[in-house]
């Protein structure tokens, strides 16, 4: 699987991906970090700040990286008072953590090594009893409600700016691995629209494979949820959050 880096989403991404769920599950996130009682936070996939900046806010102490140059330097312009970094999280190490977040199925970027690659060095940020938490697609809902034919996901007016986004994805259900192709439109007025294409792999789990891999590498789960906070349906759930605990 190659390294998927998000040059050409960047600059765009605010304004495609902000929808009520972020802020519903900035709320679920918050809710579930007070409960462990979590004070210290880092977000190893930070993006454009999406949960950094929210939980900065919040008065959690955050620290934030991301591979992407261009995404890290959209959330710096954005909010000055975290330091983003840009760093691999197969790699990246800055302290030690009451809880490492990887939000927005950002691991299924990974390949099934470099995941096992990033949860051993998600260990090394993290103090014994620290959480891990991450959301994936679940394999077992996307199974049989793949949708296989092309789809509008977005579809929005900002600033006098029209944005059209559609979706061809592929999924290879023996190798559960989700090719997702978009195609983006970008129009001011009846200007000429730009659009954009762009394509990347997606690897994604079962909760019981979720469980082995963690369990493998000195985690246990704590529990599987949905992403409105709701107890986690195999069948029906499109995420797996998974709250995981370094033993
Ligand atoms: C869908 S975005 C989610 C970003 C943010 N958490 C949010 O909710 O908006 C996935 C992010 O994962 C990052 N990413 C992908 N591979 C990575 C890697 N190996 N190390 C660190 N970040 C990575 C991408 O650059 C991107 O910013």
């Amino acid at each position: 699987m190659k390294d998927y880096d998000y040059s050409v989403q960047a600059k765009h991404y605010d304004v495609l991906e902000e929808n009520p769920s972020v802020e519903a599950f900035n709320k679920v996130l918050d809710k579930l970090l007070k409960k462990h009682k979590v004070k210290s936070v880092f977000d190893i996939t930070c993006g454009t700040g999406a949960q950094a900046i929210y939980l900065d806010k919040k008065g959690y102490n955050v620290t934030a990286s991301d591979f992407s140059k261009e995404m890290v330097a959209i959330a710096q312009k954005k909010y000055h008072k975290i330091k983003f970094k840009q760093a691999d999280m197969r790699s990246a190490n800055f302290g030690n953590f009451d809880a490492v977040i990887s939000i927005f199925n950002a691991i299924g970027h990974l390949s099934k090594s470099d995941f096992q690659k990033a949860i051993q060095n998600i260990s090394n940020n993290l103090k014994t009893g620290g959480l891990y938490i991450f959301d994936i697609f679940n394999y077992d809902f996307m199974k049989n409600n793949f949708i296989p034919y092309e789809f509008i996901d977005t579809c929005k007016e900002v600033d006098g700016i029209k944005y059209v986004r559609f979706n061809k994805n592929k999924f290879d259900k023996k190798k559960q691995l989700m090719t997702m192709n978009q195609r983006t439109y970008i129009q001011e007025g009846l200007d000429k629209p730009q659009i954009f294409t762009d394509s990347w792999d997606m690897q994604i789990y079962s909760s019981e494979q979720l469980k082995n891999i963690l369990e493998k590498n000195g985690f246990e789960i704590v529990e599987f949820l949905s992403m409105d906070g709701k107890k986690f349906d195999k069948e029906n759930s499109l995420f797996i959050l998974t709250i995981a605990k370094k033993k």
